[in-house]
């Protein structure tokens, strides 16, 4: 998308009205990129972007109430994410240490209830710890599913289902014949959660980077032309504006399966 077009949408958004495109997606999930480019660009530090990025995320949260989304999924650290630097792989640390360490009481406080999807081994005990308190202070709450990806990696979270399909058959419990499409989906993180209906991806890049591969099959993507530190409820808008211009078929031939009925 266009700077151009961009600026198009988010001004069909602020005319038309927060939310009342008749067709919010139930789900959205965001590759939140750009972080160190945004930083790049005004001479400062990567943790600066990075640091600024969090504040980004939390005006995702804060829009997705808003407009009624159901399920946010943010791209937090990937299995990838361990190749960089050892100081910068600290500082996401700290950074997601310091989000939920700070923001938990306020993300319950609106009924924000905190799933995390991603492998948990290798993680350090305190980060574990800190993931688990996240999930058990909001289990109970009932308005926006805020979805933390963070040691999250497609490929890897696909192979373990299909491993534990195979252990399943192995230890007699399961036919092959049994094996399906929903019998794997079943074994994935995100087994009692919608597939998303939009994936976002800010900074301009258009890949999905090991996310949610099996998930995205019938998902909507929108290409943003900034980066994750300078998003906003603006934008997030915008990409639901495009989102409502989408005509989802999923596979079958009939127009008629418009945005809006999939809408929660
Ligand atoms: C991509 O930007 C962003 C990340 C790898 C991390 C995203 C993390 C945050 C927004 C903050 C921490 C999250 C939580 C939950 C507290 P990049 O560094 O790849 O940017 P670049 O491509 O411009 O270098």
């Amino acid at each position: 998308m266009s700077d151009r077009d961009f600026a198009g949408l988010k001004e069909t958004a602020r005319e038309t009205g927060a939310g009342s495109f008749g067709c919010t997606p139930r789900h959205v999930a965001v590759i939140m990129d750009g972080n160190g480019r945004w930083a790049a660009r005004r001479g400062l530090p990567r943790l600066e972007g990075h640091r600024r990025g969090v504040e980004a995320l939390r005006r995702a949260v804060r829009a997705s109430i808003e407009l009624g989304v159901g399920y946010l999924t943010v791209y937090s650290f990937s299995v990838e994410n361990w190749t960089r630097p050892k100081e910068e792989v600290q500082s996401l640390m700290v950074l997601l240490h310091r989000f939920i360490h700070n923001d938990l009481a306020e993300l319950s406080a609106n009924n924000v209830r905190v799933r995390v999807i991603g492998a948990r081994a290798g993680l350090t005990s305190d980060v574990l710890a800190l993931l688990r308190q996240a999930e058990e202070i909001t289990r109970d709450n009932t308005g926006l599913t805020l979805v933390v990806a963070f040691n999250y990696g497609a490929r890897q979270e696909i192979a373990a289902a299909a491993r534990g399909l195979a252990e399943a058959v192995a230890a007699g419990e399961l036919s092959p014949a049994d094996i399906d499409a929903d019998a794997l989906a079943s074994r994935l993180y995100t087994a009692d959660i919608p597939d998303p209906d939009l994936i976002i991806r800010t900074s301009g890049e258009k890949r999905l980077s090991n996310f949610l591969l099996w998930q995205s099959a019938y998902t909507e993507f929108v290409f943003l032309p900034i980066h994750w530190p300078d998003f906003d409820k603006a934008a997030l808008e915008a990409a639901i504006a495009e989102f409502a211009h989408r005509d989802r078929r999923f596979g079958g031939l009939e127009s008629g399966m418009r945005n809006a009925k999939t809408a929660s």
